[in-house]
């Protein structure tokens, strides 16, 4: 059985304070969600407050990023045993935002996640089409290249804390989510690959969530999917109600 993970990036949004403020108001509201990994991903300038405030909690602390070395001259980097030392215990990476922004590719992503993986730390891989692959017909190739390479030379005995997330590109931040159905194609898709290139054992073990426009109101849909496993939300986390709503999600049908 694969517990579902249900995730807030909230990306470069608020100050210490409010991160605080945030995860205060999330405590109660999801204090007796059982059987969900509930994970938040504040600014690296909030992680130390958040980990504090979290104490105790159903909360895990996940960064949005890290870099692939553990230490050393890379001015403005942060390494996957700082992360472990503030009290994450998970690390986004791969996300599309880093991918088109800062122009991070497969190879350094991969490199990224060698080092969680000797660090310790869950890793949760991004990965995801944009609008114009897609209707050239090349989501598939897409994703199983960023799997295939993201992945690249990660142990079975590894691949037990990845999870990778399904985010297509088109669908982040726009208020257009995949269907149930685009989601549980590419999910599908995606598990197949982690059995051909592990095996069917990890396949089924490895957690696939969906990002991209999760709200309240679809994540019912999403989740009642078979290879649909959790959600990586960004938007609707910044509320503590709305990501509660998310966390405590119903499975339709
Ligand atoms: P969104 O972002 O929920 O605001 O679309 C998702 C993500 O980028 O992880």
């Amino acid at each position: 059985m694969r517990t579902p993970m249900i995730a807030g990036n909230w990306k470069l949004h608020k100050t210490v304070s409010e991160a605080v403020q945030l995860v205060n108001g999330l405590m109660p509201a999801v204090k007796d969600t059982q059987n969900v990994d509930i994970v938040v991903a504040p600014v690296y300038t909030a992680l130390g407050k958040v980990a504090e405030a979290i104490s105790g909690s159903n909360i895990k602390l996940a960064a949005q990023n890290c870099y692939s070395e553990p230490q050393g001259a890379f001015t403005g980097e942060v390494s996957p045993p700082l992360l472990k030392d503030v009290g994450c215990q998970y690390v986004i990476i791969g996300h599309s935002e880093r991918r088109q922004i800062f122009g991070e590719a497969d190879e350094l992503i991969n490199r990224k996640a060698h080092a969680l993986a000797e660090t310790g730390l869950g890793i949760i891989l991004c990965i995801g089409e944009t609008l114009e692959e897609r209707e050239s017909d090349q989501m598939f190739d897409v994703l199983r290249r960023q799997v295939r390479f993201g992945l690249k030379n990660l142990t079975t005995e590894q691949m037990k804390d990845v999870v990778i997330a399904y985010e297509p590109v088109w669908a982040i931040g726009t208020g257009v989510t995949a269907s149930d159905e685009q989601a549980q194609e590419a999910h599908a898709f995606v598990r197949a690959l982690v059995g051909e290139l592990y095996d069917e054992a990890t396949a089924a073990a490895t957690r696939i969530l969906y990002g991209g426009s999760v709200k309240p109101g679809n994540v019912d849909g999403l989740m009642s999917q078979p290879d649909v496993d959790g959600a990586l939300v960004g938007g609707a986390s910044l509320q503590a109600d709305d990501f509660a709503r998310i966390v405590n999600f119903q499975p339709v049908g």
